[in-house]
């Protein structure tokens, strides 16, 4: 039996996505305000930079993976217009009916799908960006789930991870302080689950730094891979480029 974490605790690996999704099925109902309050609203700015990034154009095929409650999807959805496609996609039902209730209520109609990114139900080189904002931490094999979203991409086809990082050293006292008291205490108060929101804390500091994703981004196909750092680091951007 291969293991894995799941936060701070070593799991075997096939228990690792029941984990999470029952933690993505818990947060759902409230992810929205959550996000909003947790990182004061600057989850918003760091999509904005990840869509500017993108270079994005009308007509333009799009998968959004771990699309959750569809932010990124509407992002792109305006970008790509009439003649292009967002797809938005997520593993866990219950964030992405919340997703599709918003894109709708937002006159936003895109097809919707249920898949795991390490098995993508989609074609070779179909697609001209990939996109996955806070997702990559929670799957299983990072590295299998690169390379699906490698696979799926055209040629010269740009994949964009946002993720949380590895935070700039003057930050890291307070950024670990405000994880571990006040994530949690907050979790509690306004979604009534403490434990998904230590599971958010601790998955961040098991994930790949910067230069580690890079270098797994690498592994998986990508030519070409760059990131930027966003408020000291928080959250990071990494750019693939399929080439
Ligand atoms: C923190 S949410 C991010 C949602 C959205 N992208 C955003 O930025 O607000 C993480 C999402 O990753 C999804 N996820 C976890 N493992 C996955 C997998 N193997 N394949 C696809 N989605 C996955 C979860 O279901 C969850 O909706």
């Amino acid at each position: 039996m291969a293991g894995t974490h799941f936060g701070f605790e070593s799991v075997d690996e096939r228990d690792k996505a029941r984990r999470v999704r029952g933690v993505f099925d818990s947060v759902a109902p409230r992810y929205d305000l959550m996000n909003d309050l947790m990182s004061m609203g600057l989850h918003r700015a760091w999509k904005s930079y990840a869509v500017l990034v993108s270079g994005v154009r009308e007509g333009q095929q799009v998968l959004d993976i771990a699309g959750g409650t569809g932010d990124l999807t509407r992002a792109f959805a305006r970008k790509v217009g009439k003649s292009g496609r967002v797809v938005h996609t997520d593993i866990n039902e219950a964030m992405l009916r919340t997703g599709r209730d918003r894109l709708l209520d937002a006159g936003v109609s895109l097809p919707t799908m249920v898949c795991d990114a390490e098995k993508l139900p989609f074609p070779d080189n179909h697609f001209d960006v990939v996109t996955v904002a806070f997702g990559l931490r929670n799957m299983t094999h990072k590295d299998i789930a690169l390379k699906e979203m490698n696979r799926v991409l055209k040629p010269r086809g740009k994949l964009l991870v946002l993720e949380f990082s590895k935070v700039a050293k003057p930050l890291a006292k307070a950024y670990d302080w405000y994880s571990f008291n006040v994530l949690p205490r907050l979790g509690k108060l306004v979604a009534g689950d403490d434990a998904s929101y230590r599971y958010l804390a601790e998955s961040i500091r098991m994930h790949p730094s910067q230069e580690e994703l890079k270098t797994l981004m690498k592994e998986g196909g990508f030519g070409h891979v760059d990131y930027h750092n966003m408020t000291g680091g928080i959250a990071a951007l990494h750019v693939g480029i399929k080439c």
